[in-house]
């Protein structure tokens, strides 16, 4: 089993060294980052000498010095990046003008975050009532809001995305949230036509 583990980890190490942050963090972190003014700007000027916007390593250059594909050895080290990450504004931009963006974000995770306690109490208000076949896709919809879309919200207001704070964020909080309530409503009225 040991064996086992070491082997993984020789194949694992050289392979993950060549390789660049979206190879592993494609899908939402790659595209929020990409749909951002940052990421646009770095797209243009992407043959130039010097760039005015970050890559990926000049916010998270805690990840950038760490060797993937485990960055973080303890818990501590998680808190000490995303630090590092939201300190690295203050490269480019003036400290009025980050403490607003960081204030702002903190204001769109609360509003996130009030969606996703709605959502829980009402799944969970419906768990004592209905049948676990038809809480499946009711908790399904729940995952969906709580796992991509507050997910998605977050990247867009760490990565400054407009598409993915409204659109993938809190509108698809919204969303999801009335799916939710349509689709309790709907298993209510046919328990009661049973
Ligand atoms: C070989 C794959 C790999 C590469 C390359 C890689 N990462 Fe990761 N990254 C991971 C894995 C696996 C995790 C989660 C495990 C952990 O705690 O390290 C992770 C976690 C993270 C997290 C925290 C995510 C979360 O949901 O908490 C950030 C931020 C991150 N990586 C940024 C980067 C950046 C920036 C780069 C490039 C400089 C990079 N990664 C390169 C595999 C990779
Ligand atoms: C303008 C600075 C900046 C750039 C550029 C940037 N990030 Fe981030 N990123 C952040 C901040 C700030 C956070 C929130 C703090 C944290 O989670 O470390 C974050 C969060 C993340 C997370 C964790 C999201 C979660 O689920 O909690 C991942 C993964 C990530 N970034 C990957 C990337 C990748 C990949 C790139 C390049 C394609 C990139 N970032 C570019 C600043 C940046
Ligand atoms: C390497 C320099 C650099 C770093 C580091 C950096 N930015 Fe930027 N940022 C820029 C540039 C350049 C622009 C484009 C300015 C312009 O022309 O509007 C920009 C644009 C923005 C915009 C969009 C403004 C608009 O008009 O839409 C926001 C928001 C922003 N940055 C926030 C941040 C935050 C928050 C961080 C840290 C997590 C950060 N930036 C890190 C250089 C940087």
């Amino acid at each position: 089993m040991r064996r086992a583990l070491w082997l993984l980890l020789l194949i694992a190490l050289p392979a993950a060294a060549g390789k660049s942050c979206v190879d592993c963090h494609a899908g939402s972190a790659e595209r929020s980052y990409a749909l951002s003014k940052h990421g646009v700007i770095a797209r243009i000027e992407a043959g130039r000498e010097r760039r005015r916007t970050p890559d990926c390593g000049g916010c998270h250059g805690y990840e950038a010095k760490a060797p993937a594909p485990q960055h973080y050895v303890t818990k501590n080290s998680r808190n000490e990046a995303r630090e590092q990450a939201g300190a690295a504004c203050g490269a480019c931009h003036s400290p009025r003008y980050v403490a607003e963006q960081l204030a702002a974000a903190q204001r769109g995770l609360a509003i996130g975050e009030m969606k996703r306690r709605e959502a829980e109490a009402v799944v969970a208000a419906a768990r004592k009532e209905l049948k676990d076949a038809e809480m499946a896709h009711i908790e399904s919809l729940l995952a969906t809001l709580r796992d991509e879309n507050l997910r998605d919200l977050r990247l867009g207001l760490a990565h400054q995305s407009p598409d993915y704070q409204w659109w993938l964020g809190q509108a698809a909080l919204d969303g999801g949230l009335l799916r939710i309530k349509g689709a309790l409503g709907e298993a209510r009225r046919r328990d009661r036509r049973q």
